[in-house]
């Protein structure tokens, strides 16, 4: 058995054997892959002209070639057969019924209802949950548009010239990733600031240069409990009520959020809270109340187009055969190059400088997603589950760690993600943009041979070193241009791509328990920096050490 099998069933004490007939279809798969490994991507597209063409799908705007996989038809075919042997469309059923598809925590996880037409019925437990997310919208359009057009002002009567989004996790990668997203759209006459890290720098810097009467705060938290995000909105608040005094927190200070006693506990008016619900994940939230920051930004309208491409990605997820299906198909390429092919991780590459926090906004959706090593029952996984995403704007990629994605030796699977419009036209950048996608998939794939550097006239010494063996697979998704409404597409895409990813993974999609425990010590820890206290408490000897060194370094001069 050869090593790499090793990384197709992440078990190692099972190498030792030779491999048994496939009896299920993961089974199949894994033969399959093995006999894969054996062909190119270079082989497989001279074989078949129509390659290119025959491996894209076209849905809601969007162009994916995937035929730069190292996949067959049979692949398609039996990664189809998965689907059906992991229950998908009976799970992706529940899921947009309102069903409890995230047992941990017994919720259902319904972010399509937030994109659901006004007087579309969806009833989950005895609540329309549209009609009560149509409510939240028709308030925040409201309170948007006042904003916006300076009815909303602060408490010496001047409008609102800043918007600052105080949250972290959910709270905050999806308003500043959309808010980036479709700054073309937005307000340029007001500033939005997004603080999220408890790093006081962050507040600091973000509130330099703001004059506080005109700055409005919006506090957003679906817990209203982490420790982040209050620590940030007290220390705001202060600097608020020090300039303004306590009675300028009411037109200063908003919340968004599913818990209002805290909210209130906090001196926040819950008439100033948006509210949503338990059956929202913070990293599905960004079309909840959540959104708000970018819904001043946008305005309701173009806030509005974006739940509508949503909910037309939702329809095609729900309703597409698998393998028409864009979010399906997404995911089993995901699944084929991370579990079957054992490639560790994949690239996000947005051709588009608007989207240059997507891939931030992607670590969380998918890693928090899937990054879990029980089954939904809670057994230990048998195969790998959620690669590591990552990613950075691509021209940007390709004059550093692009070097390792073409030469390196571990093969990266990459998304990269185009426009056929720019919305900032300028002489030719935008050919030269899209020149880089296509060259970069193409390159990826078929490398460059020994035999073509030398028939190039390369030095023989040179050669070795600029041998690219190609082989390394890649998506390229392209729609017309970044509109609120592709935008929306695009983020739907990628939740169903990570949901039938969590499916075949058989793992809860949907909780977060890994990120909980670091909290915990945390907060115990806390009281032992201060120097004035009891100093530290016992740990193991690195911590315990740790601590001592920095509560002497803080207490120092400098040299
Ligand atoms: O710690 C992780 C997490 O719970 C994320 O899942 C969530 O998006 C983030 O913290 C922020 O949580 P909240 O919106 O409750 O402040």
């Amino acid at each position: 058995m050869r090593t790499s099998d090793a990384l197709v069933w992440g078990v190692t004490t099972k190498m030792t054997t030779t491999p048994q007939p496939p009896s299920t279809a993961w089974g199949s798969l894994a033969a399959h892959a093995r006999e894969i490994r054996e062909v190119d991507l270079r082989s497989l597209f001279a074989d078949d002209p129509g390659r290119g063409e025959r491996f894209h799908l076209e849905a809601e705007g969007f162009y994916l070639d995937f035929s730069k996989n190292l996949i067959t038809r049979e692949t398609l075919a039996l990664l189809a057969q998965l689907t059906d042997h992991c229950g998908l469309a009976r799970r992706r059923e529940l899921m947009f019924r309102g069903g409890v598809v995230n047992p941990s925590e017994n919720r259902p996880a319904l972010h399509v209802a937030l994109r659901m037409p006004k007087g579309a019925l969806l009833v989950v437990n005895g609540v329309d949950v549209v009609e009560s997310v149509h409510g939240v919208l028709e308030r925040m359009a409201d309170f948007a548009t006042r904003v916006r057009e300076g009815q909303w002002r602060g408490c010496t009567g001047q409008p609102i010239k800043n918007v600052v989004n105080i949250g972290i996790g959910g709270s905050d990668l999806g308003p500043k990733m959309a808010y980036e997203a479709l700054r073309y759209f937005s307000r340029r006459d007001i500033t939005f600031r997004f603080v999220s890290n408890v790093d006081g720098t962050d507040l600091v810097e973000s509130l330099r240069d703001l004059r506080p009467e005109e700055t409005l705060f919006i506090v957003s938290s679906k817990t209203f409990g982490t420790l982040e995000t209050l620590t940030n909105a007290t220390s705001a608040r202060n600097w608020l009520v020090d300039q303004l005094g306590e009675s300028a927190v009411e037109r200063h200070f908003v919340a968004v959020s599913t818990n209002a006693a805290r909210v209130s506990e906090f001196g926040i008016d819950p008439a100033n809270m948006f509210e949503f619900w338990d059956w929202v994940g913070g990293r599905y939230s960004l079309e909840s109340a959540i959104g708000l920051s970018t819904m001043v930004a946008v305005g309701p309208e173009q806030f509005m187009e974006m739940l509508a491409g949503s909910h037309a990605m939702d329809q095609h997820f729900l309703n597409a055969p698998t393998l028409g299906n864009l979010p399906v198909v997404m995911g089993l390429m995901a699944v084929w190059n991370h579990v079957l092919l054992g490639h560790p991780s994949v690239g996000v590459m947005p051709y588009d400088q608007y989207l240059h926090r997507l891939p931030a906004y992607l670590q969380q959706l998918t890693m928090e997603s899937n990054g879990k090593s029980v089954t939904l029952s809670g057994e230990s996984v048998v195969r790998p589950t959620g690669p590591i995403y990552w990613g950075e704007p691509g021209t940007n990629g390709q004059h550093s760690f692009y070097q390792l994605l073409h030469q390196g030796t571990v093969t990266v699977p990459v998304d990269l993600i185009g426009f056929a419009k720019s919305l900032n036209p300028l002489g030719n950048h935008h050919d030269i943009l899209m020149s880089n996608v296509f060259a970069q998939a193409q390159a990826l794939a078929f490398g460059r041979t020994a035999a073509e550097l030398t028939e190039m006239g390369v030095a023989p010494h040179e050669v070795p070193h600029r041998v690219m063996t190609g082989n390394r697979p890649s998506n390229v998704l392209l729609a017309r241009e970044l509109t609120p409404r592709v935008l929306g597409s695009l983020i739907a895409l990628y939740e169903h791509s990570v949901f039938v990813q969590g499916t075949l993974y058989d793992v809860d999609s949907f909780d977060q328990w890994g990120v909980e425990l670091g909290k915990e010590l945390a907060a115990s820890i806390v009281p032992e920096l201060d120097s004035s206290g009891e100093g530290p408490r016992p740990h193991d000897s690195s911590t315990t050490s740790l601590i001592a060194h920095y509560i002497k370094l803080k207490s120092s001069e400098a040299p």
